[in-house]
């Protein structure tokens, strides 16, 4: 069974998403560490709760991102980790993680990509007026939502839509895509 690290900075619904499809069969992994650069968030509570270690960490105790990756790549190994999931982690991956695991991150963004990178992908969305946004899967490089795209599943925006309506959309179809996509992941 491969184990996965899911990083992740806030509320954490993903993380559940794929917790529970791994509880229910459907995702045959183990979440075997959850990496949080914010100790308030959410997904530490979700975690503890399901009884999966956390590594925390506050970037700005590190001089350097180099830094607290290395910390970040120990636990990694330490849980033997084969897989890191990011799901809503806000930094952008360093090259010490890119390189000890090469093709081996995935992300979720909140568009379809490559529309509306980077912060708040939803709201770009809602003002550009676009009729169809969605979410997307994909391996991650050293870019800013950049890596080779893996998954994509549009939804539609219509004239009732708010920037509230469409985020829930959107998660709604984030919470089924992303762990089946990884469930394809780590069973090749
Ligand atoms: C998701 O919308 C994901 O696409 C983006 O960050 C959000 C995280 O939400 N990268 P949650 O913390 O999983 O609820």
């Amino acid at each position: 069974m491969k184990k996965i690290a899911v990083f992740a900075s806030g509320n954490g619904s993903n993380f559940q998403a794929i917790l529970d499809q791994i509880q229910l069969g459907a995702v045959k992994a183990e979440i075997g560490l959850v990496v949080c650069d914010k100790p308030q968030a959410g997904v530490v509570d979700r975690a503890k709760s399901a009884g999966i270690p956390v590594f925390c960490f506050v970037p700005k105790e590190f001089k350097t991102k180099d830094e607290f990756e290395s910390e970040i790549l120990a636990a990694l190994q330490k849980h033997q980790i084969d897989f890191v999931i990011l799901a809503g982690y806000m930094r952008l991956i360093g090259s010490t993680l890119l390189g000890a695991y090469t093709n081996k991150i995935v992300n979720i963004h909140p568009s379809l990509l490559p529309a509306f990178p980077g912060k708040d992908a939803i709201g770009q969305a809602f003002h550009a007026g676009v009729k169809v946004t969605g979410v997307t899967v994909h391996f991650v490089d050293a870019g800013m939502d950049t890596g080779p795209i893996i998954a994509q599943q549009a939804i539609e925006i219509t004239n009732e839509d708010t920037a509230l309506t469409i985020a829930d959309k959107i998660h709604k179809v984030e919470h089924a895509l992303y762990p089946k996509v990884i469930g394809e992941l780590v069973s090749k």
